[in-house]
């Protein structure tokens, strides 16, 4: 018998799911564009992760020294390791600046030069005169706090034009129809109970990556990659998912975030000989490397016995990250945030001591596959672009790909609000002019979804979600960090294997449907273990190590074999794998062939 759960109907042109920077930048351009929109957000819309954003958006505003919109495709190019998509990235560069003034029209404070101009800062990878000229300030900030101004920026803008808002709500999986339409999605309020059918023509992901299959992460503990989960249970798959970024400087033993705008201060790391020990792995760019450099560069310090110890420990286990001998005016005015982020988690004072910090995961390059529009694909066959007609994906939550197999930082707050943007104008252009959103189609999957929901709510199993969340982020952060093996992502497949096992056994205490955590964070956790199997399953197949992924078996870069998305689907814990062009020809500009990748 199907579960009997009473139905709240609504239908509008739009559903957007997820109300970080990119579903609140698609929201406003949806809205904008005259189409009826509801957002729907699991977390009120200014306690989205993007709040947590730091450094700043990058942008060729050349407010601080020359630069142009051509040099910060070569970086993002380069930065990618050649697996990014050259027409996606021409598009988010070239936008870059448009998107960044405005922000600035629509009240965002951003940090300002003596002249009153937005001040820019250097970060890691961002060069001038295509990585021949010095360093580039191209990161505009807001202080350290850019995420936050922005996402309240956005949310202001989105509330001035009536924006319809369905906060807390916990989406549960989307709707097709039988031709493989997306018809909307069902989803629960978390506040009363009720379950809501949300019919919609157009349906855009915007909810953000899967940090939190790892046990240290700088992601929110609401990062469980829900819209990943949703396409892998829909059918469709994950596009590049092995490619995880690990941040350079997590604070050693809580994992937050001290931004990369400390090193692009001036900040500088050491081991635990004192030595500034960068200049050895990237003569030139030195800490301003990316971060998959900088990140393996900080391991093998630590795995080769230069790690610095924690006092009365023998064994080095961590690097320090120094910011002491920083004007104060500095560490007042742009790096305010992060000061009292090592206060309060590290005990450090940093104007007279180091950060002890760690590589920590911070950021998902991989995401659902979508085309430059945003719209999502479904590869088949030889039709690798084949588009899943009214289904839409951004942000982290998508890979469209302009990150590739690394991110630069302060790449990922554009990406937000430039495929943002593109995904309302996509909208506005599939939708135009077709009138009235028709009845709800009878959707194949809607019992499916009911019953899934009704099995987990009185599910009395053995194991406790908490468990089995905890095993999978002590096996993701073992088996599955910076540097990866063909062993030991075997074990990791076989240990995420054993919870897949697990699964039908797991326990939920609480039965009710108002407030209950239990249920949300087990539906949760089946987002992250389907996240997690696609990682792994990808990591095992590639391999080269390229970008974020290292493998130590295959140490080289394969571009004959690998210059390719590897995409993968995921069912009842089994994996499809296959390979998808990486788009080497840009929208106007040259294309930028691949060479070796060194700072
Ligand atoms: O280090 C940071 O401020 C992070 C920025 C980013 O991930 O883009």
């Amino acid at each position: 018998m199907p579960p009997a759960y009473d139905l709240t109907d609504h239908a509008y042109d739009v559903l957007v799911v997820g109300a970080g920077g990119s579903g609140l930048r698609a929201t406003l351009g949806v809205v904008e564009a005259g189409l009826s929109t509801a957002c729907i957000t699991k977390l009120f819309p200014t306690r989205s992760h993007t709040v947590a954003a730091q450094g700043g958006i990058s942008a060729s505003l050349a407010n601080m020294g020359e630069d142009h919109w051509t040099w910060h495709m070569y970086d993002t190019v380069k930065g990618s390791d050649w697996l990014g998509d050259q027409d996606a990235i021409e598009y988010m560069v070239a936008s870059a600046v448009d998107a960044v003034v405005e922000l600035e029209h629509y009240g965002m404070p951003f940090s300002r030069t003596e002249e009153g101009k937005i001040y820019q800062r250097p970060f890691g990878g961002m060069t001038t005169r295509f990585g021949k000229g010095p360093a580039a300030e191209r990161t505009c900030a807001a202080a350290d706090r850019t995420g936050h101004a922005m996402l309240h920026t956005l949310y202001q803008q989105c509330l001035k034009r009536d924006a319809a808002f369905f906060v807390e709500y916990f989406v549960l999986d989307l709707l097709f129809d039988r031709q493989g339409r997306c018809c909307g999605a069902l989803a629960w309020n978390l506040a009363d109970g009720t379950l809501h059918r949300f019919r919609a023509r157009a349906t855009v992901l915007a909810t953000g990556g899967y940090g939190r299959v790892y046990f240290s992460c700088t992601s929110a503990h609401s990062c469980t990659g829900d819209g990943g989960g949703m396409a892998l249970r829909a059918g469709l798959p994950l596009q590049d998912p092995e490619f995880v970024q690990f941040h350079p400087t997590g604070i050693y033993g809580a994992g937050c975030l001290i931004t990369e705008g400390a090193r692009g201060e001036g900040g500088y790391l050491t081991n635990g000989e004192g030595e500034r020990f960068m200049e050895r792995y990237a003569p030139s760019a030195k800490d301003l490397a990316s971060r998959d450099v900088v990140s393996r560069a900080m391991t093998l310090e630590i795995r080769e016995g230069r790690g610095v110890a924690k006092k009365g420990h023998k064994k080095g286990d961590h690097i320090l990250l120094h910011l002491e001998h920083l004007p104060r005016k500095v560490l007042h005015e742009r790096l305010p945030g992060i000061s009292e982020t090592a206060r309060i988690f590290a005990d450090v004072d940093v104007t007279r001591k180091p950060i002890p910090v760690l590589p920590t995961c911070h950021y998902n390059m991989g995401g659902v596959p979508t085309l430059h529009s945003t719209a999502v694909v479904n590869p088949a066959g030889k039709d690798e672009n084949r588009v899943v007609e009214g289904l839409f994906a951004v942000g982290e939550a998508g890979c469209v790909s302009v990150h590739g197999a690394n991110r630069l930082g302060s790449n990922s707050l554009l990406d937000l609000v430039v495929f943002g943007k593109a995904a309302a104008e996509a909208c506005a252009k599939t939708l135009k002019g077709k009138g009235k959103v028709p009845p709800m189609p009878e959707a194949t999957c809607e019992q499916k979804i009911l019953e899934r929901f009704d099995r987990l709510r009185h599910a009395q199993g053995e194991h406790r979600t908490a468990d089995l969340r905890d095993a999978l982020q002590h096996l993701m952060q073992e088996d599955c960090a910076v540097f990866r093996s063909k062993d030991v992502l075997q074990q990791g497949k076989e240990r995420v294997q054993e919870l897949w096992q697990k699964l039908p056994q797991i326990a939920v205490s609480d039965r009710s449907l108002i407030w209950n955590s239990d249920l949300m964070e087990t539906l949760e956790f089946e987002n992250l273990l389907l996240c997690a199997t696609a990682t792994l399953a990808c990591a095992f197949e590639r391999t080269e190590s390229r970008g974020a992924h290292a493998r130590e078996d295959f140490p080289k870069r394969d571009d004959k074999a690998w210059m390719q998305h590897s995409v993968v689907w995921v069912e009842g814990g089994k994996t499809r794998f296959a390979k998808r062009k990486v788009h080497t020809q840009p929208l106007t500009a040259e294309t930028i062939p691949p060479q070796e990748r060194v700072y």
